[in-house]
């Protein structure tokens, strides 16, 4: 499929209040860290590239580590020669490397905020800019409250309602481990900041085909009339990842996969998929509506959490012909772990639209290739005309969003086979960004962190929202406690998760997808 001729609707997405981008400092806690390294600066480049930068920004990484704003350039630069989209040119390098600076201090320590508030200003006055602040606590949970409380004591925030000069604060996951830890974190944070000046991250809701998801489904005509219970058999929702655990133990073995990727990016998958259309385009509209899906989850309690969930580990194996270890012997990994590396469950939406349509959730580390996809079944045809023979039954249409790799959608239809007999086969509509526009998508941190300069809120998560989906996901934390918690089932590095989870999908008459 390729993109026709028409004029281009240029979507108001970013409708938020902030409007254009106005001149900005970006303070980044953690600025000597792997996120800083990998996403940020990166995607902080890219924009530069892309000519979306305002004119005038400073950039300061904050961190433990005793930098000169030099070694952080180097830093920076090392981050965009081998994590950017784009390559590096020498004369915008030139431009954005003289914006970065570096300030060496821990979050914890209360007595460096006065000092930070004299560096910040100075480069200010130097960059001649405004004195509207962006804070990015890319930090553990536990020194979000220091921060916080560190930059209010240093005057460095600014209250909601300034509107010549803003501040903002980006937090990164993980927000909690289960509900009340969730409420202590967005208490401290809304403590010292206005919900409406916080941006929680799920980089999930930055990825250009889960923004496609809102298109498709509202920018079209033929969907939206299907998109019940009376023509969606089910939903299966699938981030499987190819990549194990890597250097990662110290955050995993206390989060696994549940609260690693279900409790914010798969759920949040799944309101978009469910949502009402929203009345408007306004942040805080769009997000009532994902709201509104949290809301409506069926509680996995008690008994029902054995019936609807599975979880496991990944033992020794192989993947893509490589020896790959199990997560046990991971590095880092207690030898007796019981943490879950791949989480299959199936869950209701208890409304009008999708009433008895169960939604099929599955996510796992150390499986065969990387691979996210929702894909949506359609009911089975009435058994006459091309669908009499049991033996034969026609395949149903199944309307799937890739969102990586090859991001696109797939209509798959049922086509007559050529020749003289009336036999069927099914065939694929394909769509694909690559190949229908010429330009590359944008980073989910690059749209995000834009989003963040605009004041638009929409693709970032309400505190509202992140305490719905935890309160959901413990009850199921507890289920799990409850149980005998010496043995979880196992599949094997490079294989498609447990028996188990075939067995969970099996029972309603269904099969997982070959992904
Ligand atoms: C993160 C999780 O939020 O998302 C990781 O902590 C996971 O465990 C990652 O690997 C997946 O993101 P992506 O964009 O690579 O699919």
């Amino acid at each position: 499929m390729t993109q026709t001729a028409q004029p281009e609707q240029s979507l108001p997405i970013r409708s938020g209040s902030g409007g254009g981008i106005e001149p900005c400092t970006l303070v980044i806690f953690g600025g000597s860290g792997d996120l800083t390294k990998r996403k940020l600066l990166p995607a902080l480049y890219n924009l530069k590239l892309d000519g979306s930068l305002p004119a005038n920004y400073a950039v300061i990484g904050i961190g433990r580590k005793a930098w000169t704003d030099d070694e952080f350039r180097s830093m920076a630069r090392g981050g965009i020669e081998q994590f950017s989209r784009q390559s590096l040119q020498r004369d915008t390098w030139a431009d954005f490397a003289q914006r970065l600076h570096y300030f060496s201090g821990a979050s914890e320590d209360l007595t460096m905020y006065e000092r930070l508030r004299g560096r910040i200003e100075e480069i200010e006055v130097q960059f001649n800019l405004p004195g509207s602040r962006i804070f990015y606590l890319a930090i553990p949970p536990t020194s979000f409250g220091p921060s916080c409380e560190g930059l209010r004591h240093a005057g460095l925030i600014y209250p909601a309602d300034r509107t010549d000069r803003v501040s903002r604060v980006i937090v990164e996951k993980p927000i909690g481990h289960d509900l009340e830890s969730a409420k202590s974190i967005n208490m401290t944070i809304g403590d010292v900041f206005d919900e409406s000046q916080i941006y929680r991250i799920d980089h999930y809701l930055g990825k250009e085909t889960v923004q496609n998801i809102m298109v498709l489904r509202f920018a079209n005509s033929i969907f939206e009339p299907i998109w019940n219970h009376k023509y969606i058999d089910h939903v299966q929702l699938t981030v499987s990842e190819e990549e194990g655990l890597g250097t990662r133990a110290s955050y995993y073995e206390h989060a696994g996969a549940l609260r690693d990727m279900v409790q914010n990016h798969i759920l949040q998958l799944l309101c978009l998929i469910a949502m009402e259309p929203p009345y408007s385009l306004d942040p805080d509209v769009i997000r009532n509506a994902r709201m509104e899906v949290l809301r409506s989850l069926r509680p996995i309690r008690g008994t029902d959490v054995e019936r609807a969930t599975v979880r496991a580990q990944y033992t020794t194996g192989s993947i893509k012909g490589r020896e790959a270890p199990g997560y046990r012997q991971e590095a880092g990994v207690r030898p007796g772990s019981t943490t879950e590396t791949y989480v299959a469950l199936r869950c209701h939406v208890e409304n009008w639209r999708w009433s008895g349509v169960p939604f099929y959730l599955r996510t796992g580390k150390a499986m065969p290739r990387r691979a996210s996809e929702i894909a949506v079944q359609f009911k089975d045809i009435p058994e006459i005309l091309f669908n009499t023979s049991p033996q034969t039954r026609q395949a149903p249409n199944v309307l799937t969003f890739r969102i990586q790799p090859q991001e696109g959608l797939a209509l798959r239809i049922m086509a007559k086979n050529p020749g003289s007999r009336a036999t069927t086969h099914p065939v694929d509509m394909n769509f694909n960004y690559d190949d229908a526009f010429a330009a590359p998508s944008p980073e989910a941190y690059e749209r995000l962190l834009l989003d963040v300069m605009a004041g638009d809120s929409s693709l970032f998560m309400r505190r509202d929202a992140v305490e719905a989906s935890w309160a959901w996901i413990t009850d199921i934390l507890d289920g799990w406690n409850a149980q005998d918690q010496r043995w979880l089932p196992e599949y094997p590095a490079g294989t498609w998760g447990p028996i188990e989870a075939d067995k969970l999908i099996a029972t309603d008459g269904q099969q997982w997808r070959l992904v």
